[in-house]
């Protein structure tokens, strides 16, 4: 029996990893956690949900020891825009609870820990291009920053203590269901929701700023089966991961095939420095020899099923 607890569950990711993981578990198998008390209902009413700051470690290991816990998926973090503002804020929750989480995991003997790095561990220096998973690796944001550390740090528990951390540098993460945390590919999320309700949109970045993206259905799959991965097929802890890279210009007018009326005006702002230090493209092979990963969604049916799911689910007014 896997006991599963979820730190920043009602983020961007966490909202619909939770779900996923409490089909596959069982509901009361997997513990939500998060900061915030307002956790929406699928959430709260489908089966646990605590609430749990990551920085404090005794309600942390209290939750552990009473939920019986074997297995966390480390969801909690400071993204890499709002990270360049709080840069100490950033050091001080990304790493310092992965160290507490490491720690709880090698002394409750944790069958498994799942900690997302990004392609923000990658910087001005790396090749921009189908980028490796072995690599250069000096980003110059503090999230890129916490990222290499963190990476660094799962690798070091997997050699020294046999702690089994299972990690992938996400690309950009599109998805319909809960809004983006404060990172820099959050552009490529806002322009549906504005899209749909102005029929316009204010870009943050340039037109040619090209960088890796993956549809949350596509992220759901993947982590599920990097956790299902047999430990004795894996090369490495840590894996480049992606599904496409395009253009904001080439998402502009992808959105365009369905809405004609869209339009877009593009200032960019401090994101696009901290863009402009990412690669344009990731080679994944390593993901997809050692644990079979292969995407489902390009630009085209990703927009397709953005636009339907947002529209259909009437949190927005449609314009058109
Ligand atoms: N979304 C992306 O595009 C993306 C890309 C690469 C990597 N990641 C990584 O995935 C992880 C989750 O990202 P996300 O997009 O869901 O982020 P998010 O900002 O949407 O959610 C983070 C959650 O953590 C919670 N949180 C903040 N401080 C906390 C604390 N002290 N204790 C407990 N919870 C706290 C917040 O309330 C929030 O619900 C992060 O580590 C992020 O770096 C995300």
């Amino acid at each position: 029996m896997t006991k599963i607890l979820v730190t920043g569950s009602l983020g961007q990711i966490g909202s619909e990893l939770v779900p996923t993981l409490r089909k596959k578990y069982g509901n009361e198998n997997v513990i939500a956690t998060d900061i915030r008390p307002n956790a929406p209902t699928f959430i709260c009413e489908e089966g646990p949900y605590e609430i749990l700051d990551v920085l404090n470690n005794s309600r942390f290991e209290e939750l552990i020891k009473e939920y019986e816990i074997d297995t966390v998926f480390h969801l909690a973090g400071l993204l890499s825009a709002t990270g360049e503002r709080f840069p100490q804020k950033a050091w001080d929750l990304n790493i310092n609870s992965l160290l507490s989480v490491l720690e709880f995991g090698r002394k409750y003997q944790f069958k498994r820990i799942f900690w997302p790095s990004s392609i923000a561990a990658f910087g001005p220096t790396t090749p921009k291009d189908n980028t490796p998973n072995e690599t250069i690796l000096q980003p110059n944001t503090m999230y890129g920053v916490t990222k290499v550390t963190g990476e660094l740090l799962l690798e070091y528990y997997w050699q020294k203590f046999g702690l089994d951390t299972r990690c992938m540098r996400l690309p950009g993460i599109i998805s319909s269901e809960t809004p983006c945390g404060g990172g820099t590919t959050d552009y490529a999320v806002e322009i549906f929701y504005e899209a749909i309700e102005h029929n316009h949109y204010t870009c943050f970045v340039k037109p040619e700023t090209k960088l890796p993206m993956m549809y949350m259905p596509d992220l759901l799959k993947s982590i599920t089966m990097l956790m299902d991965a047999d430990v004795a097929k894996l090369e490495h802890h840590v894996f480049n991961i992606t599904a496409m890279s395009f253009t904001a210009e080439e998402l502009v007018q992808e959105i365009q095939k369905h809405r004609p009326n869209f339009t877009v005006e593009y200032k960019p702002d401090f994101r696009q420095t901290i863009a402009d230090s990412w690669p344009r493209s990731i080679d994944d092979s390593s993901a997809r020899k050692e644990w079979g990963w292969k995407h489902d969604f390009g630009l085209t049916e990703m927009t397709k099923d953005m636009l339907e799911k947002l529209i259909n689910s009437k949190k927005i007014f449609d314009q058109n």
